[in-house]
């Protein structure tokens, strides 16, 4: 007996590492290729290969697996959590190109526009956006969702991404360079380059899962904080992590003069706003039934991350 309760503990023991969540988004996002770049003209289609089978931490992908198993789901959510990918793998291929950030190293690799050219790698990148739509409304179907759901999640993407999303932060952040920013518009510009993705993938887990409005305000909450948390610290890795350690080059941001949370609230003040945010954001779940050890372990995970 005593052998069956230590298996079973063992069996229950989340794993914290989600080796196999993301084995299943990458298993998802080659299957994308094969299904929906086949037709792609020129280099197109293997720009896009390049960008989405890059190896990236696949963070956004966990926390729509994490959401959906918290509001209950027990299908496969691994397709949708990858179609969170494919917007965000288009966002770092135009992120990259010379007249964004203008960086020559993602993921360890050469970027695609360093690979590929600069045209290839715009018409890829616009190319990811329908992609990340077609096969969002595709995984809902397959989890058996109704059409009101399925406009739901594809709306949910596409608005993150979106001009008052993730595009227009993108542009205000593009704007800040070169000017000292106040930290209230620094955080805005945080919020949705990279919040509004982060919030989206949460509130994603939780629509797959059919979770009620208040489990989704719940969700909301949590996304907001730990996205925020999740630009700070990326500020902070930026001049505190080397370029091996991160795949990319490090101290961009310096270089090309960007307000961040380091050069306004020093090191140490960057790290307690974010390590504070994650509190707010796991208690905001908590309050609400909602907190599991896996998405309190990706919310301090998000701060403590070395790359
Ligand atoms: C990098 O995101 C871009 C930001 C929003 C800061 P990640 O650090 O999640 O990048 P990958 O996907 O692991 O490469
Ligand atoms: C990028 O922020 C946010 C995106 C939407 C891609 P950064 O420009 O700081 O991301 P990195 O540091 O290049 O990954
Ligand atoms: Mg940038
Ligand atoms: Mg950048
Ligand atoms: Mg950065």
């Amino acid at each position: 007996m005593g052998a069956w309760l230590l298996l079973t503990s063992e069996a229950e023991a989340p794993d914290l590492t989600f080796r196999a969540e993301r084995a299943a988004v990458a298993a998802a996002l080659h299957a994308f290729c094969d299904t929906y770049l086949c037709d792609a003209p020129g280099a197109v289609g293997a720009a896009i290969r390049y960008s989405l089978l890059g190896e990236g931490k696949r963070l956004r992908a966990v926390l729509v697996n994490a959401a959906y198993a918290a509001a209950g789901g027990v299908g496969d959510v691994s397709a949708l959590a990858a179609a969170v990918e494919v917007v965000h793998a288009y966002s770092l291929v135009h992120d990259d190109l010379p007249c964004m950030d203008d960086d020559d190293m993602r993921r360890g690799r050469p970027t695609t526009h360093i690979v590929y050219g600069v045209p290839v790698a715009t018409a890829a990148g616009l190319a990811m956006v329908p992609l990340a739509a077609r096969t969002a409304a595709a995984a809902a179907r397959d989890l058996g969702l109704d059409v009101p759901t399925t406009g739901a999640i594809v709306r949910e993407l596409m608005g993150a991404a979106g001009g008052a999303g993730m595009i227009g932060g993108q542009l205000l952040d593009l704007e800040g360079e070169g000017r000292p920013l106040a930290l209230t518009d620094l955080e805005r510009i945080h919020r949705l380059k990279t919040g509004a993705l982060i919030t989206a993938s949460v509130r994603l887990g939780g629509l797959a899962a059919g979770a009620s409005a208040s489990q989704l305000d719940a969700f909301t909450r949590y996304g907001d904080a730990i996205g925020l948390a999740f630009q700070i610290a990326d500020d902070v890795l930026d001049v505190t992590a080397t370029t091996d350690q991160l795949g990319k080059t490090a101290g961009r941001d310096i270089a090309l003069a960007k307000s961040t949370y380091p050069a306004l609230l020093g090191i140490d003040g960057a790290v307690t706003r974010a390590e504070a945010l994650v509190e707010e954001g796991c208690a905001a779940l908590q309050a609400s039934g909602l907190l599991t050890p896996q998405l309190e372990h990706l919310a301090r995970y998000f701060v403590t991350r070395q790359s």
